[in-house]
């Protein structure tokens, strides 16, 4: 025998077992979004590398360094999605629908990033997440921080802190990155060999260094908020005060800065201290160029995504996961006939939404009841000789092992009001 082939490093299978949670999950959400009026888009997994370049950055850790960018077959370069963002613009554009309309979408799906996979951190992982497009107002940033926070709270979820902060207008941000490139260069001495690198190219993220002595740097480096014009301070006081008058708890990190170059105004993150390094399970904010910058009209935008690993370890740490939901039913038949009769009542009970599964192979009656209690079925429903005869079915318990005889003709409301007691 060769060696069983492994699944890449970083990307996960998703087993049965788990994705109970996974479906809960996804189900919760596509609720909570479709109360806020969001509507599913689905986007190709691969799109051209210079769509992310355009929208992602050139001089981000993502775009430099951790997409999967190959040539196919017709000489094109493109990548596999780090992102949705960029590809939901795309697709709204390539159909038209951001003229003169407001929309609001979500999506879910696989993202991929060639990072250095650890706990919490893949090089394949899942967003669920949202965008809204033709809203410039501060309103637009609380809803959408809004529809998290009531995520959280239909999940049953404590224990995750909002932390906030403006990237203000373009403009105003210039003045700021002229204030922190001084700042820096006057404190050259104690920058780590990456953010030097990122004092000519993207200062800004130097404020979300983990280096230790960066970190003390950055504790008095200036703040945007005393660079802000008056109108980006403004639409920044209304996101603040938006929020305290809906109770959503938060604080203002002057340092958090997004690892992606089109977000303007308002930008966020959930963190937890629960998930160790990895703690920030969604983040987002508004990007008011990006469609513009893709070659659409000025369209003011905002959205979000959670990282959906990283959200249900944390349901799981919270014991907010459901276990896997039994299967009803299996069916022992020990004969030809019986198996006729067997499969023709499980097509019956699958009809009033009841679960079967039906045995297939070993005929032996010992070997199929062995297989009934591993499959994990609640009933199992015995047809031999004795049941053809008399038109009768035996349904044993298979938990405390009791059971009983029951005709045909009243199989499914036996079956269906015991399933009920049970759940
Ligand atoms: P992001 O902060 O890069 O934003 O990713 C959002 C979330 O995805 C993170 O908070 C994290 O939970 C999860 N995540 C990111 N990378 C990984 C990884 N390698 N492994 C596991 N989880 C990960 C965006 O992607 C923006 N598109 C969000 C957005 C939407 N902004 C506006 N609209």
């Amino acid at each position: 025998m060769s060696n069983p082939i492994q699944a890449i490093r970083g990307m996960n299978d998703q087993l049965p077992d788990d994705l109970t949670c996974w479906q809960y999950l996804e189900q919760v959400a596509s609720v909570v979004f479709k109360q806020f009026g969001y509507y599913e888009i689905r986007i190709p997994v691969v799109e051209k590398t210079e769509l992310f370049a355009r929208s992602i950055g050139q001089v981000t850790d993502i775009v430099e360094k951790e997409m999967y960018t190959f040539q196919d077959r017709n000489g094109d370069q493109l990548s596999l999605r780090p992102e949705a963002t960029a590809g939901v613009v795309r697709a709204m554009l390539q159909h038209g629908l951001l003229h003169n309309a407001i929309q609001r979408v979500w999506y879910a799906g696989p993202m991929f990033r060639h990072e250095r996979p650890q706990k919490g951190r893949y090089r394949q992982f899942h967003q669920i997440g949202v965008e809204a497009y033709g809203m410039a107002e501060a309103d637009l940033d609380v809803e959408v921080i809004s529809m998290t926070s009531q995520l959280w709270r239909k999940l049953g979820l404590t224990g995750v802190k909002l932390e906030i902060n403006t990237l203000g207008s373009p403009e105003s941000r210039v003045e700021y990155r002229d204030a922190l490139v001084k700042y820096f260069q006057a404190n050259r001495d104690s920058l780590d060999a990456d953010s030097l690198r990122r004092l000519e190219s993207n200062p800004l993220r130097i404020l979300d260094s983990k280096d230790k002595a960066v970190i003390e740097l950055n504790r008095v480096a200036p703040d945007i908020f005393d660079y802000l014009d008056s109108a980006s301070r403004e639409h920044f006081e209304r996101v603040r005060l938006l929020l305290e008058r809906l109770g959503i708890g938060y604080i203002r990190n002057p340092n958090l800065v997004r690892g992606l170059d089109y977000y303007s105004h308002t930008v966020f993150e959930w963190k937890t201290d629960k998930l160790g390094a990895q703690n920030a399970i969604c983040g987002g904010g508004r990007y008011d160029g990006l469609v513009e910058k893709l070659g659409g009209r000025p369209t003011p935008a905002a959205g979000f995504a959670i990282g959906v690993e990283r959200l249900i370890e944390l349901l799981r740490i919270e014991q907010r996961c459901q276990n896997r939901e039994r299967t009803d039913i299996y069916i022992v038949q020990t004969s030809e006939s019986a198996l006729e009769m067997g499969l023709s009542l499980a097509m019956k009970i699958r009809d009033v939404g009841i679960s079967v599964i039906s045995n297939i192979g070993s005929t032996g009656f010992k070997s199929q009841l062995k297989k009934a209690d591993r499959s994990g079925a609640q009933l199992a429903l015995i047809i031999g000789e004795n049941e053809l005869q008399t038109n009768s079915v035996t349904v044993k318990q298979l938990d405390s092992g009791k059971q009983f005889s029951v005709s045909t003709e009243k199989l499914l409301t036996e079956i269906s009001s015991f399933l009920e007691q049970a759940e």
